[in-house]
This record gives structure tokens, C-alpha cells and sequence, in this order.
């Protein structure tokens, strides 16, 4: 099997990218780096690229026969798409569309999207499962919600059936250490924690204590990213089974608490965790859980590594590492100097 994964040097494609690989499969990456970090893709050929840029994607398509393409690259801060809605609706929906139609130009039969829990919008009820109504809030929550209607329609019109993903809190890293969650600026709230656990000088923000949750603060359903990539394995053997285009929500089913976060990272790293209460963010839901009992029931999925502490204790892991390459950095700076 063939597989071209976009964006396959951010967080959860270069985990992708390390399952395929000793799957066996055959991969290409194609990332544009605004993301994603060339030392995180482990294996497979690599190029340097735009998923908008079409021609581009139909050189690379038409270099070997790709039986399926999983979709990751995209822009993912909520809050600045609100900000700056050109550059979501550019990116995530027109630079999708481009990728879609070189897909249906290049004969590619198999579509894995990366969705989101954002196309929900404020919850009506929960667990939310998948014939929950799709409100959005935010233009990067409507522009994913836009692909999975195009891609839909694309299976209606083209044949390309695809498989789209809902992933709620994406969290934790690699069980083998080898690779974790890099974003700039990170604002996701797990390395966030980690990054100030120990460290007397900086402090986590918590955004709001007044929700009309258990202890006032937000509730996530936090899973991790192997077992976000082991749904996305067995969507490809899904789709190759002939099976029909679908969506799942992904997460675990049980909910934590931002404050419930920080104190599984207080017992995992066994250090001080500085803690500051902050005004709440703009458009964040009090509590999103999945239920994901569809993908469980249709495609085996059996999250293996559902625990928090778990979760945080790979992330944890991984943020030592961090620690450590930055202090070697350094070192080696003042070395030169
Ligand atoms: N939070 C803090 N302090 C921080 C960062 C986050 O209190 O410094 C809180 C947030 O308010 C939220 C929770 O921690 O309640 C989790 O926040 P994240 O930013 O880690 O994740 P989100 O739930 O906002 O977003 C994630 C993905 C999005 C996706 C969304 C869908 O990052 O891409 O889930 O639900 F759209």
C-alpha cells in the first residue's frame, strides 16, 4: 500500500507517519513546514510543499500509484481563526479542495480526514455523538466541517470515499519517546503544564473557574495520539474493505477538568506546578466528551492507552527531552561563542 500524508510533520501526522512505517507501508510525506518540523518525519520520502499547490501534489501523485492520502495539514488555533478567518478558509478549505480535486485527477480511490470535536459548536447534549448537530463557532471549526461536506459530495459525484475523523483533546507522545507535541507558539494545555511544572519563574494559566462544571473549570476528553493513529490505520483498512464514507468521534468518553489536568501532571512529574486563575477564553465549550462508541462498534478501534496519567506521563516524557535539547543547544552556543 501507498499512502501520501499531508502535513505528516506535525504532531499527530509524524506519529502517523512512524505507525505506517512499521505497518510496512510504502509513504510519502508532504508538508510546508509553516507547522510541522523536518527532524519529526522518521521515514519515507519527504517533500517540501503546499497541499494547495496543485500541480505540485499531481507531480508527486503521479509518481507512483497512491492508494490513499490522510489529510492532516492544516491550521489549527481556534481563537486566530477568528482573527484571521482569510488564512483558515485559505488553508484548511480551499487548499483541501485543491488537494481533493489533484486526488480525483491522479485516480487516488481513499480519503482519511482530519476533523474535529470544533464542528460541533457549544454542546447540546453530551456525549456527543455523531448525529449531534453541527454548529461551529469558530471559522476553524466551519472550515472542517466544510470538508466533510465537500468530501460527501465528492463521493457522490467522483467516487473518492473517505473517512473523516472528529479528535477531541489530542494529547500525550510517542510511548517510545521518540517523538511528541511541538507546536509555536504552544498553546494547547498539557505541554503547557508540563512546560511550567518545576520551573519556580512561570506559571499555567487556568482560562476561567466558573463554568458550571464540578470545580468550575473546563472539561476535556483528552486522548492519545497513538490511539488517534490506530483509528486512522483502521479507517485506510476500512475504506480498502470497500466499506462506505463515513465520520467518527474520537476520545475516550471521560471527561477531566482543567484543574483535574494539573493535578495528574503534579503527581506524574512529582514537582511544584505554579497555577494562576485567568479571565475565560472566547468560545471555549464548558465540557466536550465524546462518545465514540461508532468507531468502537464499526472499526475495532480499542484506545490502548486511555488513562490521563498515562497521557500525561508519555507527553512528560517527552517534555524532559525538550528540556534536554534545549540545554544541549545551549551548551553548544556558548561553545562556539
Ligand atoms: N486551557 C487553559 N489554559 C491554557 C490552555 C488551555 O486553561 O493555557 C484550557 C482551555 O480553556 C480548555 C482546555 O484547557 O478548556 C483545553 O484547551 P486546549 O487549548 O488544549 O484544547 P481545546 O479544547 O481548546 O482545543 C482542542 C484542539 C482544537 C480543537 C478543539 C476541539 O486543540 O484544535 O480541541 O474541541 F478544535
Amino acid at each position: 500500500m501507498k499512502v501520501l500524508v499531508t502535513g505528516g510533520a506535525g504532531y499527530i501526522g509524524s506519529h502517523m507517519v512512524k505507525l505506517l512505517l512499521a505497518s510496512g507501508i510504502d509513504v510519502v510525506v508532504m508538508d510546508d513546514l509553516s507547522g510541522g518540523f523536518r527532524d519529526a518525519v522518521v521515514g519515507g520520502e519527504f517533500v517540501v510543499g503546499d497541499v494547495g499547490d496543485r500541480a505540485q501534489v499531481e507531480r508527486v501523485l503521479r509518481q507512483g500509484r497512491f492508494d490513499s492520502i490522510i489529510h492532516f495539514a492544516s491550521f489549527i488555533q481556534v481563537g486566530e481563526s477568528v482573527a484571521e478567518p482569510a488564512k483558515y478558509y485559505r488553508n484548511n478549505l480551499t487548499g483541501t479542495l485543491s488537494l481533493l480535486d489533484a486526488a480525483v485527477a491522479c485516480g487516488v480511490r481513499h480519503f482519511v480526514f482530519s476533523s474535529s470535536a470544533a464542528i460541533f459548536g457549544e454542546p447540546k447534549f453530551t456525549p456527543i455523538a455523531e448525529d449531534h448537530p453541527a454548529q461551529p463557532l469558530s471559522p476553524y471549526g466551519f472550515s472542517k466541517l466544510a470538508v466533510e461536506r465537500v468530501l460527501a459530495d465528492y463521493d457522490r459525484a467522483y467516487g473518492l470515499r473517505s473517512v473523516c475523523l472528529r479528535y477531541f483533546n489530542a494529547a500525550g507522545a510517542d510511548p517510545e519517546g521518540l517523538l511528541g507535541e511541538r507546536h509555536e507558539p504552544e498553546t494547547h494545555l498539557i505541554p503547557l503544564i508540563l512546560r511550567a511544572a518545576g520551573v519556580s519563574s512561570a506559571h499555567v494559566k487556568v482560562f476561567g473557574d466558573d463554568y458550571r462544571t464540578p470545580d468550575g473549570t473546563c472539561v476535556r476528553d483528552y486522548v492519545h495520539v497513538t490511539d488517534l493513529c490506530q483509528a486512522h490505520a483502521l479507517a485506510l483498512d476500512w475504506l480498502e474493505r470497500k466499506k462506505p464514507s463515513v465520520a467518527f468521534n474520537l476520545g475516550n468518553g471521560s471527561g477531566f477538568s482543567v484543574n483535574e489536568v494539573i493535578a495528574t501532571a503534579r503527581r506524574v512529574t512529582n514537582l511544584p506546578i505554579n497555577v494562576q486563575v485567568a479571565a475565560r477564553r472566547t468560545g471555549d465549550p464548558a465540557v466536550l466528551v465524546a462518545d465514540s462508541a461508532a468507531a468502537r462498534r464499526d472499526l475495532g478501534w480499542a484506545p490502548q492507552y486511555d488513562s490521563l496519567e498515562t497521557i500525561v506521563q508519555h507527553a512528560w516524557t517527552w517534555e524532559k527531552k525538550r528540556r534536554q535539547d534545549l540545554i544541549n543547544r545551549s551548551a553548544g552556543i556558548t561553545k562556539k561563542i
